[in-house]
């Protein structure tokens, strides 16, 4: 029997409602002047709608791969003030769907993150599906729960190849932008119970191809004992990847 192909890392850079087109181009240009890992960790910069075209013009001779923070799942029409798959096409390789802002802060459901997924992986792109639970969840001791139905809830419609293909984020809600990461060991199980999720909807095979990061007040400091662990895929990193060289030092982390 073969051995499972090891997962490749991959760190990317959520910059949310930061910069524009000028300095987000500015910032995209000071990552790549980094050293940075290319051959071995994949690394994704999400810049704010408006940025996108500028970003990705900054880094066109760079392997900097470009995601967008959010899509509509039509592709086209009266939907004011909303982007579609096809409108990134040449411009962005990866979007994310199912971020907590959006979930909480714009009443994005399970089932829009599932249409979303479906019309992002039907474009061509890679989802990063963020899924993640909340303190009072945590506290509760709802987290398998929580984390097994938002899972479940995207994956069971998909084809083994495109799960395989997609990027999940562990972002539990109470991390994000708070300073207080999960431990590794909390993140390193979270991860696991996604992985297990998975592979009870796709099978064992895939489960081990997707890649699962990790997101929530991944700084410089923490990012080593965070992403040295077994089956933490790399990042989804918000506040510090707006600092080119704190961005650096996480994409780094993450190299086997
Ligand atoms: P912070 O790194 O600022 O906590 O944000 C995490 C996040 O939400 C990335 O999507």
């Amino acid at each position: 029997m073969t051995p499972p192909q090891a997962r490749r890392p991959i760190v990317a850079a959520n910059w949310k409602m930061n910069t524009g087109p000028a300095d987000g181009s500015e910032l995209a240009r000071a990552v790549a002047a980094q050293d940075l890992p290319f051959a071995q960790v994949d690394v994704v910069l999400c810049p704010p709608s408006t940025g996108i075209t500028s970003v990705a013009a900054a880094v066109r001779d760079s392997p900097i791969a470009i995601g967008a923070q959010h899509v509509y799942w039509e592709t086209d029409g009266a939907f004011t003030g909303e982007i579609s798959v096809p409108m990134l096409s040449g411009l962005a390789a990866y979007v994310i769907a199912g971020h907590s802002e959006r979930r909480q802060l714009f009443g994005e459901t399970d089932d829009d993150v599932r249409r979303k997924t479906l019309a992002i992986l039907a474009g061509g792109l890679t989802p990063i599906v963020a899924v993640g639970e909340s303190l009072d969840q945590r506290d509760a001791g709802q987290t398998l729960g929580v984390l097994r139905s938002q899972v479940t809830h995207v994956f069971e419609l998909l084809t083994p190849e495109e799960t395989a293909a997609s990027v999940v984020a562990y972002e539990p809600v109470w991390a994000i932008g708070t300073g207080r990461n999960a431990t590794p060991q909390q993140a390193q199980e979270a991860i696991g119970w996604i992985r297990d999720t998975v592979a009870e909807a796709q099978g064992s095979t895939t489960a081990d191809q997707v890649r699962i990061q990790y997101g929530g007040s991944v700084s410089p400091e923490n990012c080593e004992e965070l992403l040295s662990r077994e089956g933490v895929d790399g990042a989804l990193v918000g506040g510090a990847s707006l600092d080119a060289a704190k961005f650096a030092t996480i994409v780094r982390a993450a190299a086997p």
